[in-house]
C-alpha cells in the first residue's frame, strides 16, 4: 500500500494524550454478575441470526475479572490515557431509578488503579448498551430516554467526578440511530427510518442534558465522540456531487451542525422531508444540544466513496466501493483522509480541541510458532495515520490526543469475535493476552515521544 511517510515523535506536542480505547460490552463479559441488567446488545446478540456465529458478549475478553492485569498491560505499553465506556445496565439495571452500587464500585476500582499508575481515565458514558427496559419503553426514538440518560450521567459523575477529568457523553450516535433503528445492523435491530431520525434528535438531546449534568458535578473536560468520514465522489458527474453533499449531511453535518452551530442544516432537513417532519423538536432543544463543549472526539476509520443510487426509502446517497487497499472489515485504507477530516473540522467548526478517540484496523492475525503476532499491516496502518495526524498538527489543527482502537481484540458487534482490532491479541479460549507487533511499535513510539518531550 502507498503510505504518506513515517510519523516523527517530535511532531506531537509534549502534552499529547496518547491512549487506547475499548467499550464495555465489547470487553467486559460478566453479563449476569453483580446486579448488571440486560441491554439491547444482550437481547440482540442472543437473537439467532443477528451476530455472526451466534457470538455474544457474555464472556467477551473477561475484562470484568482481569481489569487489574489489563491496566498493568496499559502501563507496560506506556499509555497516558485509557478511554473506556461505563455500562449503563451495570449502574441502573433497568435504565432508571435505583443505583447498583456494585456497578459503580467496579468502575471506581478501575479508575483508581488507572490514576495510581498515572494513566488518565477517559469515560464514555454511552457506547451503545441501552438498558433493555428503556428500549421496551420505546428506546432512543422516545424523548424520555434522553432524560433518563441525563439522570444516569448525573449518577456516574457524582460517583466518579472527583477522579476523572475527561468525559464524553455518547460514542457515535450515528451508529446508535441509523444502524440501530434504520438498517437494523445493530441493536435493537429495528427498520424504521422515521424512528431513526427521532433517535438522532433524542441522542443529541440526551447529550445536551448529559453535559448539563456533568457540568453541575464539576466535570473538567466534556465532549462527545462522532464517527465522521470524508466523502469522495466516485466520478465527476454533477449528480454525484449532490450525492456527496447528501452523504456528508447524513453522516457528518446532521450531528456537527446542531452540536457546534445550533441547528440542523437546512439541506439535511430537506433531504429527510420524506422520512420525518421533525415534530420531535421542542422549544429550547437546539440550545440544550449546542451547549459549549471542551472537546470533540473524532472516530476515523475510512473515507466513503459516494455514488448516486439512493438508500431505500430515503433521498440519501449510497456509499460505493473503494479502490484503496482494504482491511479485514472491507474498509478502505486512507490515511490522508484523517488529516483532511481534521483540517475540515477546524475550517468549518473552529478551534475546538480535537481528539482522535478511535482509529485502527482489523486484519487476519495469526499467532505464529514464536508465540507472536506479526501484524505488519496494522503497524503500517497506524504509522500512516499518525503521520497524517502529525501533518494536520503542523498545519495548525488543535489535535490534542490519539486513541488506538483497540487496546485488545474484542466483540466486534454484529461480526462477533471474527474481527480483531486489538494491538493486544486475545486468545478467547484461555483469555491470554499477547502484545502484537503493532502494540510494541506503538509502545516504542510513545516512549520515543516521552523521551523527547520530557513529560
Ligand atoms: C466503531 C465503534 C467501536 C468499534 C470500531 C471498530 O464504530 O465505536 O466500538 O466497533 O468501530
Amino acid at each position: 500500500m502507498t503510505l504518506p511517510g513515517t510519523p516523527d515523535p517530535a511532531g506531537f506536542p509534549a502534552d499529547f494524550l496518547w491512549g487506547a480505547a475499548t467499550a464495555a460490552y465489547q470487553i467486559e463479559g460478566a453479563a449476569d454478575e453483580d446486579g448488571r441488567g440486560r441491554s439491547i446488545w444482550d437481547t440482540y446478540s442472543h437473537t439467532p441470526g443477528r451476530v455472526r456465529d451466534g457470538d455474544t458478549g457474555d464472556v467477551a475478553a473477561d475484562h470484568y475479572h482481569r481489569w487489574r492485569d489489563d491496566v498493568a498491560l496499559m502501563a507496560e505499553l506506556g499509555l497516558r490515557s485509557y478511554r473506556f465506556s461505563v455500562a449503563w445496565p451495570r449502574i441502573q439495571p433497568g435504565g432508571r431509578g435505583p443505583v447498583n452500587q456494585k456497578g459503580l464500585d467496579f468502575y471506581r476500582g478501575l479508575v483508581d488503579e488507572l490514576n495510581d499508575r498515572g494513566i488518565e481515565p477517559w469515560i464514555t458514558l454511552y457506547h451503545w448498551d441501552l438498558p433493555q427496559e428503556l428500549e421496551d419503553a420505546g428506546g432512543w426514538p422516545v424523548r424520555d430516554t434522553a432524560e433518563r440518560f441525563a439522570d444516569y450521567a448525573d449518577v456516574v459523575a457524582e460517583a466518579l467526578g472527583d477522579r476523572v477529568r475527561y468525559w464524553t457523553t455518547l460514542n457515535e450516535p450515528w451508529c446508535s440511530s441509523f444502524l440501530g433503528y434504520a438498517s437494523g445492523a445493530h441493536a435493537p435491530g429495528r427498520h424504521e427510518h422515521d424512528a431513526a431520525v427521532a433517535a438522532v434528535h433524542h441522542l443529541l438531546l440526551g447529550h445536551g442534558l448529559g453535559v448539563q449534568a456533568l457540568r453541575a458535578r464539576g466535570a473538567e473536560q466534556v465532549g462527545i465522540t462522532l464517527n465522521l468520514a470524508p466523502m469522495t465522489p466516485v466520478d465527476d458527474h454533477p449528480a454525484v456531487a449532490d450525492a456527496v453533499r447528501r452523504a456528508d449531511g447524513w453522516q457528518n453535518r446532521i450531528f456537527l451542525d446542531p452540536l457546534l452551530r445550533g441547528s440542523y442544516p437546512d439541506d439535511v432537513r430537506a433531504d429527510l422531508a420524506g422520512v420525518t417532519d421533525f415534530s420531535f423538536e421542542q422549544d429550547g432543544d437546539a440550545a440544550t444540544i449546542a451547549a459549549p463543549l471542551d472537546l470533540l472526539g473524532v472516530n476515523y476509520y475510512q473515507t466513503q466513496v459516494v455514488s448516486t443510487s439512493p438508500m431505500p426509502g430515503t433521498n440519501l446517497a449510497a456509499l460505493g466501493p473503494t479502490e484503496t487497499p482494504l482491511t479485514a472489515m472491507g474498509w478502505g485504507v486512507d490515511p490522508e483522509g484523517l488529516g483532511d477530516l481534521l483540517r475540515r473540522l477546524q475550517r468549518d467548526y473552529g478551534d475546538l480541541p480535537l481528539y482522535v478517540t478511535e482509529n485502527g484496523s482489523a486484519y487476519e492475525d495469526v499467532v505464529t510458532a514464536d508465540g507472536a503476532v506479526h501484524d505488519a499491516e496494522r503497524t503500517a496502518f497506524l504509522a500512516a495515520h499518525l503521520a497524517s495526524a502529525q501533518q494536520a498538527i503542523a498545519d495548525g489543527v488543535p489535535l490534542k490526543g490519539y486513541f488506538v482502537w483497540s487496546l485488545m481484540d474484542n466483540f466486534e458487534w454484529a461480526h462477533g469475535y471474527s474481527k480483531r482490532f486489538g494491538v493486544v491479541h486475545v486468545d478467547y479460549a484461555t483469555q491470554q493476552r499477547r502484545v502484537k507487533d503493532s502494540g510494541r511499535w506503538y509502545a516504542d513510539f510513545l516512549r520515543a515521544h516521552r523521551d523527547r518531550s520530557g513529560y
